[in-house]
């Protein structure tokens, strides 16, 4: 049986979408032609074009799948896991940023007060990490193992990510009544492995995509193992740590984390493909959101999943989530900035690397609006010669950098503000330390 429907549609990408039923097997067009479209998003200088074309490119899908069923008589079927998202925190990031509002005292407060040392907290938890997850990763294979479980090896991360999902795991069951533990539960416990091996894979593909040298203070995957190797090793990690995730036998953690994946895929091609609308704000807006994608999204939905797995409620989920987000959000603001601040000996990788790659992080940004020619630089990624010096002098000569860092403070005065909400525990003090930690970092 052969059935064919045609819809048209609004943008570039909803084109034109045809399904062919042969012998069972679906095939969607409009899937297969994603990549055909992507010149016309250059074409297009709308911020969230990217995003919206991915989002109706699988609303679409949907949607046909469902015209399918209604084809071949199978309309009265129940709607399935895979078609009905089972989490409203699943939305896509809402900008929200107030560029006017200052630091309140919070952060400043938080370091001098004497708070629980987050990651001496957990370190028992920690020691074990590295071993479970280069245990998730073991293989037949001694090369594709030896490079999956080269950053555990190295061991030279700061995870703030694990030591995050370990706390907030912590403090949420704390927050139960009854509590399910004092510790974290094994499931959390495995869900800290998870996102640190998501993590991991996508710095194997970003160093790829980055031709990076370094990392954690040692020659990069890439580097140390050819980019083939490096892209299939980052291909492993996320593997064994979706297998890994299903054994959780929670849908709904299994749904959270593969949007963080979906995430970070989108937001390396809102990176790719930077604002070229020449207004400011627009790129601000652009890039807060690509860096949720980027780092927000991991830290926010871990979080949430720390707190579903122990039982949570939905209204402690949320604020499990929105600190994650703002954690997540505040890390970035920070690595921006110190990209301009630090020294390849103290990050481990090298400095002033975001301009020499093209890219307009807030630092930039925010001085553009001091220094108009900035924009133009940042419309060609400073792909000039002398642009990156030039750029790099306008920063320096503006309060772009200090502006950076205190909307960094204020992200991290809301984690901790969400962490205040959580019922009073050693390990939501904690919380309120790591906001603090991420922002005062050296590397
Ligand atoms: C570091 O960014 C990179 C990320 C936070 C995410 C990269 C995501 C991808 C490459 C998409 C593929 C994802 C998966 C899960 C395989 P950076 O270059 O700004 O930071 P850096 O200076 O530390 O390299
Ligand atoms: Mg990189």
């Amino acid at each position: 049986m052969r059935s064919a429907v045609t819809c048209s549609t609004r943008t570039a990408v909803r084109r034109c979408c045809r399904h062919v039923t042969q012998r069972g097997q679906q095939r969607c067009e409009a899937h297969r032609s994603w990549a055909e479209q992507i010149p016309a998003a250059g074409a297009c200088r709308s911020s969230s074009f990217l995003a919206d074309a991915v989002r109706d490119s699988v609303k679409e899908a949907l949607t046909s799948r469902s015209i399918n069923h209604i084809i071949n008589g199978e309309a009265s079927k129940p709607a399935s896991l895979v078609d009905v998202p089972t989490l409203q925190s699943c939305d896509d990031f809402v900008y929200d940023i107030d560029l006017e509002r200052q630091p309140s005292g919070k952060f400043a407060a938080a370091l001098e007060a004497r708070l629980p040392d987050p990651f001496r907290l957990v370190a028992s938890d920690m020691k074990t990490l590295s071993d479970g997850c280069k245990e998730l990763l073991g293989t037949d294979h001694p090369v594709l193992q030896s490079a999956a479980q080269y950053f555990f090896d190295v061991d030279g991360g700061k995870k703030v990510r694990p030591v995050m999902v370990l706390l907030m795991s912590r403090a949420c069951n704390a927050s139960c009544a009854p509590p399910p533990a004092p510790f974290a539960l094994a499931c959390q416990r495995r869900l800290a492995e998870i996102t640190e091996m998501i993590h991991t894979a996508s710095l194997f593909h970003d160093d790829v995509i980055d031709k990076a040298d370094t990392r954690r203070g040692a020659p990069s995957a890439n580097r140390a193992f050819g980019n083939k190797l490096a892209i299939l090793a980052g291909d492993f990690l996320l593997a064994r740590a979706s297998v890994s995730l299903s054994r959780l036998r929670s849908v709904e953690t299994v749904e959270l984390l593969s949007t963080v994946i979906e995430h970070l895929v989108k937001g390396e091609v809102l990176q790719m493909r930077p604002h070229v609308d020449g207004a400011g704000t627009r790129a601000f807006e652009y890039y807060v959101h690509k860096t949720y994608y980027k780092t927000g999204s991991l830290m926010a939905n871990s979080c949430q999943a720390a707190a579903l797995l122990g039982g949570s409620p939905a209204a402690v989920q949320r604020d499990a989530h929105e600190y994650g987000k703002r954690v997540g959000l505040a890390f970035q603001l920070i690595d921006d900035v110190l990209d301009f601040e630090g020294s390849d000996a103290s990050l481990g990788k090298p400095a002033l690397n975001d301009l020499k790659e093209g890219l307009a992080t807030a630092p930039v940004l925010l001085a553009a609006e001091e220094h108009p020619a900035l924009l133009d630089m940042v419309a060609r990624k400073f792909g000039r010669d002398g642009d990156a010096a030039a750029a790099h002098e306008l920063v320096l000569r503006s309060d772009g950098i200090a502006r950076a860092r205190d909307l960094a403070i204020v992200q991290a005065e809301l984690a901790m503000d969400a962490a205040t909400r959580l019922a009073p525990s050693e390990e939501r003090d904690a919380l309120v330390a790591l906001a603090a930690r991420v922002v005062d970092r050296r590397r």
